[in-house]
């Protein structure tokens, strides 16, 4: 379903705070990034249309900000901070880790749908680097033992909050 027909005072409200419709570009993907977990080349198009802007200029828009997905993402990103104090603390032997454990790169999502790993830059909590956060809670001091206890635990509450499939 379009985001007219599911939010249309909610775009009416963005679009009137602004002199130029333009402007109301942000707040429409991060409202279509919450509709459907990312921003739909469908979605992409509607707000194009809404704004008045070109469809590469929105495409170029996400691919700039790391914070909008133009692609389903896992159900927990991980997204581990390589900067330089956590690359003086272990980071990037880390992020290798991890995705060893995983069996994906950075940018890649398991085939289970479970997670994502990003590396990003830094996520303001140097004083307890290395640190990565997961779906934007913060795990700090991390080791691979509490890196591997971690992914056990979001499987373990992954399994939880599934719903059962029977045949
Ligand atoms: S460099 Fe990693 S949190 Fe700042």
């Amino acid at each position: 379903m379009a985001l007219l027909d599911t939010h249309k005072e909610d775009i009416e409200r963005h679009l009137a705070k602004y002199p130029d419709k333009h402007s109301a570009v942000m707040p429409l993907l991060a409202m279509a990034q919450e509709e459907y977990g990312y921003v739909t080349q469908d979605a992409i198009g509607e707000i194009a249309g809404i704004l008045d802007l070109d469809v590469t200029h929105i495409k170029g828009l996400i691919g700039f900000y790391t914070m909008l997905y133009d692609r389903p993402k896992g159900k927990y990103l991980l997204q581990i901070c390589t900067d330089l104090p956590c690359a003086l603390r272990g980071a990037e032997a880390l992020s290798e880790h991890l995705c060893r454990k995983l069996g994906i790169q950075p940018g890649e999502t398991t085939p289970d749908g479970l997670f994502t790993i990003e590396n990003v830059k830094c996520v303001a909590a140097c004083d307890c680097a290395p640190v990565m956060q997961v779906n934007g809670h913060y795990h700090e001091n991390l080791d691979e033992e509490k890196l591997n206890k971690l992914l056990e635990d979001l499987r373990r509450e992954a399994e939880v909050s599934e719903p059962a499939h029977y045949d």
